[in-house]
């Protein structure tokens, strides 16, 4: 009964789907960016009924549903891997146990709802049974269980590449889920991979931009920058989806999971929360129910904040709100303070969305913005700024710091309200044991409005101080409106270097006091293995000239070795020229006693450094070590296929490898297969923290996985999931214990390890070489 009615709901809505590609799809959902939960960013294959449940509770109890998040979404693998003998997905009865109909009767008992996920291909990216040429029937199954929100992803497409392919798949899911007559969400998750959102209005109501986000800063750096500036596309009913929350998870700052939060509100982006909420911090509760951020987010208008100025790092979003103010965020994505603003023609008043606090300013509006933060201002323009206090920033620099050596420093308070200011001091607090002192005045009788006091300093930090970051505090206090005294203060971070340790180390580990330029560690800038000739190297540092990179080695160390591809690559002791290239070679470079080493790349094009090697000290082995488990020179290395049913085979190869003259080349199945190798003997590890190896992939949207056997039972442990978005590209692949999770009750003993795996898939060539422990 149901198959056939919706076959014919389906033909119905073919023959009226509309004819512009301009038409939004209009059906009342999603009219402001969907807000919820998905279990994938914390909790990746391991979700479960009891999870969700959970989540839902808290939904309540922390204030979340009253906040407006409202989707409980379950991510991949949700179902067994076979279909029922109807050809129906089944979920997983151990995860699931009253299904995710009983799940979805739960979370609908709670004024909530619930969503689901499955692929536009003939599998989800984890491996189970995905949707494609199967659309009606699952979309009717999802409406049957009560689902009310479908993530629908991209693996295994078996798509020619065309735009049009991807309009076609996904287009067939809404179409399948129209007639089910239930409302369903359609979240097109295709990675940005064929520009979504020049078609998903059509089809469905938010759509991936980016790759997947992960719980770091160059991640979420990335995905702004790539997000921002599609602005125009987002709309009630169809919104980028610069992919789902990390806030929570540990691998980001407060202030950096601040900026998150800010730029997903800024850019309308749906709030879909990725953390376990079972064990999350007041802070991370408080970041994601602050109402002024949400409210932004879920302004009815419908806008998404316009990029105003994007420049050297720093960028300024406009999003004008319903009731006629606008949301203002000053977003910095470099690594120190920086005073960011944008002009106005009259004055405003500025609401701080983060800590209340309101201001105002006459000609621009303005913030001093710590590293990697976001300042978000709600603004109006005003007539009477009467008793509101002026906006005051307090901006400075500071150069590198290394031990003991005076360092400059420059602040500059600048007065952004209207009217004066009276009796203005500056100062600097640095850390116990540091001094600051002022070389130039630190006061001022009057500050006019957007004038600005600028002080110079000298920092010293002690002989005894270790390398890392330290605050310094910039503070200053002043009168206006005649009577009322405040201060405003920022936080400058200072980087202070030391020499490295003695012996030989890759300089890719080294941290660099400072850079400019494109630069990538252990890989090219474009993301690949630096190649020169045939010889790939898996260290050193990728550019795009023209950069140059600056170490401390504070007259510790001794020379610099390594390869360049051509002419244009310097290396300066101090002032000093120590080496330079004219052609493909290797350079030596003598360092006795210079304060400072730096690198530079000049010409046009790629330009990358091969395997830098610094020593200091007494040379010893090249640091980090590395234990070589496979190396391919003699033949396969007895690597072979896990499951003989799964199809694939490898063979030894020299055209893709990484050390010595030979790698392997595995010819993968579609479903894809593992393939390693059980050992005679069991591999102790003790001492290593990582897995590595070397690979190139020739197709898309592949994806990967390690695993390893320990113990006598040959237990499983698996995890560090990758998806290939760089076809023809090559790249280093390195997983820590930590990623490998292993089932109940086993742990991963690194001295008992028993077999190593890697799982691949497609159906196309991987090259791989060089398996090692780091
Ligand atoms: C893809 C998606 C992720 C997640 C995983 C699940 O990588 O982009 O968001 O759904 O698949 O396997």
């Amino acid at each position: 009964m149901h198959r056939l009615l919706s076959a014919l709901l389906v033909a119905t809505a073919v023959a009226v789907a509309p004819a512009s590609p301009a038409l939004a799809l209009d059906d009342g959902l999603a009219r402001t960016p969907p807000m919820g939960f998905n279990d994938w960013n914390a909790f990746g294959c391991d979700v479960t009924e009891d999870l969700i449940k959970q989540t839902a509770d808290l939904f309540i109890t922390e204030g979340l549903r009253d906040a407006g998040y409202t989707y409980l979404n379950i991510d991949d693998c949700w179902s067994l891997k076979d279909r029922d003998s109807a050809g129906r997905l089944v979920p997983d009865p151990v995860k699931f146990p009253s299904g995710i109909a009983g799940t979805a009767a739960y979370v609908h008992s709670k004024g909530l709802k619930l969503g689901i996920y499955s692929d536009a291909g003939t599998n989800t990216c984890a491996g189970y049974p995905g949707s494609l040429g199967r659309e009606t029937l699952d979309a009717q199954t999802f409406a049957d269980w009560g689902v009310d929100y479908l993530k629908y992803d991209n693996c295994y497409n078996q798509s020619d590449g065309s735009q049009a392919d991807y309009i076609r798949r996904y287009t067939a899911m809404r179409d399948a889920l129209a007639a089910t007559g239930r409302p369903i969400v359609l979240s097109i998750c295709e990675w940005g991979s064929s520009q979504p959102w020049t078609w998903g209005a059509d089809v469905g109501h938010l759509w991936r931009t980016t790759g997947d986000i992960s719980d770091n800063w160059p991640s979420l750096k990335s995905i702004i920058a790539a997000n921002a500036p599609l602005a125009e596309f987002a709309g009630p009913g169809h919104w980028n989806d610069p992919d789902m929350l990390e806030i929570g998870n540990g691998g980001m700052t407060a202030t950096e999971y601040r900026t998150h939060m800010s730029m997903w509100a800024m850019m309308a982006a749906p709030l879909i929360i990725g953390t376990d909420l079972r064990s999350a911090s007041a802070e991370t509760l408080g970041i994601l129910t602050n109402r002024e951020i949400i409210g932004i987010d879920q302004d009815r208008l419908g806008v998404a904040g316009r990029v105003v100025s994007d420049a050297n790092g720093l960028m300024v979003l406009d999003k004008p709100l319903a009731g006629g103010e606008h949301a203002i965020a000053l977003y910095n994505s470099t690594d120190v303070l920086a005073t960011i603003g944008t002009p106005v023609s009259r004055p405003h008043r500025l609401t701080d969305v983060w800590t209340g606090a309101v201001t105002q300013a006459r000609s621009r509006i303005e913030a001093a913005v710590p590293a990697h933060g976001t300042v978000v201002y709600k603004v109006k323009p005003i007539r009477d700024t009467g008793p509101i206090a002026p906006a005051v920033t307090v901006g400075g620099a500071i150069e590198t710091v290394t031990p003991a050596a005076g360092t400059p420093l420059a602040t500059t308070v600048t007065n952004r309200g209207v009217g004066s200011l009276a009796d203005v001091r500056v100062t600097v607090a640095g850390p116990a044991g540091w001094t600051v002192t002022a070389n130039t005045t630190a006061r001022d009788r009057s500050l006019g409005s957007d004038e600005s006091l600028v002080t110079t300093w000298t920092v010293t930090a002690p002989a005894t101080v270790t390398a890392g970051s330290y605050p310094l505090t910039l503070s200053t206090a002043y009168t206006w409106g005649g009577r009322h005294r405040s201060s405003s203060a920022s936080t400058l971070v200072a980087a202070v270097v030391t020499p490295p340790a003695g012996g030989s180390r890759h300089l890719s580990t080294v941290r660099a006091a400072d850079f400019t330029g494109s630069i990538a560690l252990d890989q090219t800038v474009a993301g690949n293995l630096i190649t020169i000739g045939d010889h790939v190297y898996t260290r050193g540092i990728g550019t795009t000239p023209p950069t140059s990179i600056r170490y401390y080695v504070g007259g510790e160390c001794s020379s610099l070795t390594t390869d360049v591809g051509g002419s244009g690559f310097t290396v300066y002791a101090d002032d000093t020229v120590a080496a330079s290239s004219t052609a493909a070679q290797s350079l030596t470079a003598d360092l006795t006693g210079a304060a400072w080493l730096r690198l530079t790349t000049t010409g046009t094009g790629p330009a990358d450094w091969a395997e830098p090697v610094l020593t200091c000290g007494e040379p010893g082995p090249v640091q980090p070590a590395e234990r070589t488990l496979f190396s391919f020179e003699g033949g396969t290395d007895g690597f072979g296929i896990a499951n003989a049913g799964g199809g694939g085979s490898v063979e030894p190869a020299t055209a893709f490898h990484t050390d010595g003259t030979a790698g392997l080349l595995v010819h993968t199945p579609v479903n894809g297969n593992w393939f390693g190798k059980a050992l005679d003997a069991p591999l102790d590890l003790t001492g290593f923290s990582h897995l590595k190896f070397d690979m190139r992939v020739e197709t898309a949207g592949s994806v990967g996985e390690i695993a390893v056997q320990v113990g006598d039972a040959f237990t499983w442990c698996q995890g560090g999931q990758w998806t290939w978005t760089n076809p023809g590209g090559s790249r280093t692949v390195s997983r820590s214990f930590g990623d490998i999770s292993c089932p109940a009750g086993v742990t991963l003993d690194p001295a008992d390890i028993r077999a190593v795996w890697v799982f691949l898939n497609t159906g196309g060539d991987v090259s791989i070489d060089n398996i090692r422990a780091e």
